[in-house]
């Protein structure tokens, strides 16, 4: 087994959790804030971040405007920003995009040698951090769990491929869950970023690195999300469930960083690179089809129909489709993406794609190319057997 990390220094949770920040000690006491839009500058959010950080004596700066699915461009000018401000704190106060982005551009201000994506891509290592700066992750949606995790997902400016990059090294120091921060989320992104946690903790209860400790935790993720997210979807002042979701999202965070994922992921990432289809959503989508696939594997079948019941299903593929309907997602990709030609024309390389991608290798079955093909048809289609090529 691998030894298990479960988050970094500490993780504060519930309300008021921000208060927190009054206690981060540093050297210089500089913190750079990374943004992406102003919703939390809208709530109100950022303000009490900023007062709770200049109440500890902390000079801010800001680096704004971190977009859905990061480019390495972004990254190297946050990376730049940092250099020039010369932070001893990096705080990241946004949903999985920003944490990510933000968790790169550190690796490239501790290292300004480095110059490339490639340069920190496998095989190469990431270098030690936090010779210059620590970093705290203040999550304003419920989805990646990027706060607990050692992973970014970074898109190459000029292939537009999706590189996920992995190493423990990257793990936050800090992780502080304030629910309400949470509320503002629209009933569209609460969904989608709902279902991610979703998938996280149900790729890696069946992952071929399971453990049970991860499963303890990926489990209660996944209750919560059945149970919660209709919830958080109807009504997003619901702080009840708006807890549980961004908890949950930690939990599948610290569950998936340790035993890794599976082919939704694998999927979810050539896809949401080609065309696209936001993150959470894409892995909606695809969720209910690789827990079929899945189930050819007697003993991810096993795994999938003891959770069915713990949510009341017989089902866990018609439950997770059941949960989709309700929040007004699609069934297939065809709807989200609606370009047969080229989406037909794309899907070699989209299954080439998915075969090398690093969640695949913990699947509980791994698809050749041809198999990634026929499912990835599958998918857009929403048909029940394979789609001849
Ligand atoms: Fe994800």
């Amino acid at each position: 087994m691998r030894p298990m990390k479960l988050g970094g220094e500490y993780i504060i949770f519930g309300e008021n959790a921000l208060e927190y920040l009054t206690q981060l000690e540093g050297d210089k006491k500089r913190a750079l804030i990374v943004l992406g839009g102003s919703s939390v500058q809208k709530s109100g959010y950022l303000t009490k971040i900023e007062n709770y950080l200049t109440s500890a004596d902390f000079t801010i700066d800001y680096f704004t405007g971190v977009e859905p699915d990061p480019s390495f461009n972004t990254v190297q000018k946050g990376a730049q920003k940092m250099v020039e401000f010369g932070p001893d704190w990096i705080i990241a106060v946004g949903g999985g995009s920003v944490m990510d982005a933000a968790k790169a551009m550190w690796i490239y201000y501790e290292h300004p040698q480095l110059k490339t994506l490639e340069e920190i891509s496998p095989p190469n290592k990431i270098p030690a951090l936090r010779k210059k700066a620590k970093m705290a992750c203040i999550p304003t949606t419920s989805g990646t769990g990027s706060e607990v995790s050692r992973s970014v997902v970074i898109t190459d400016t000029e292939t537009h491929i999706k590189h996920g990059i992995g190493d423990m090294e990257m793990m936050p120091d800090i992780a502080i869950l304030e629910p309400g921060i949470t509320a503002s989320v629209p009933p569209k992104f609460t969904a989608a970023t709902g279902m991610d946690v979703l998938t996280h903790a149900l790729e890696a209860l069946v992952s071929k690195r399971a453990n049970i400790v991860a499963d303890t935790m990926a489990e209660r993720a996944a209750i919560d999300v059945f149970t919660y997210l209709p919830a958080a979807y109807k009504e997003g002042n619901d702080l009840v469930a708006r807890e549980k979701l961004l908890l949950a999202s930690c939990l599948a965070g610290m569950a998936f960083t340790n035993v890794s994922l599976g082919i939704v992921h694998s999927i979810a990432h050539a896809v949401g690179g080609k065309f696209g289809v936001p993150h959470g959503l894409a892995n909606a989508i695809i969720l209910p089809y690789v827990i079929e696939f899945n189930s050819q594997d007697e003993k991810a079948a096993e795994i999938y129909r003891q959770f069915a019941e713990k949510v009341g299903h017989e089902d866990l593929a018609q439950a997770v489709r059941d949960l989709n309907e309700m929040l007004e997602i699609p069934a297939h990709l065809k709807a989200e993406i609606e370009k047969d030609e080229e989406f037909e024309a794309a899907i070699p390389e989209l299954a080439e794609l998915a075969s090398k991608d690093g969640c695949t290798k913990t699947n509980p079955v791994i698809p050749d190319v041809d198999g990634f093909k026929e499912l990835i048809a599958t998918i857009y289609y929403g048909t029940k057997i394979g789609v001849q090529l």
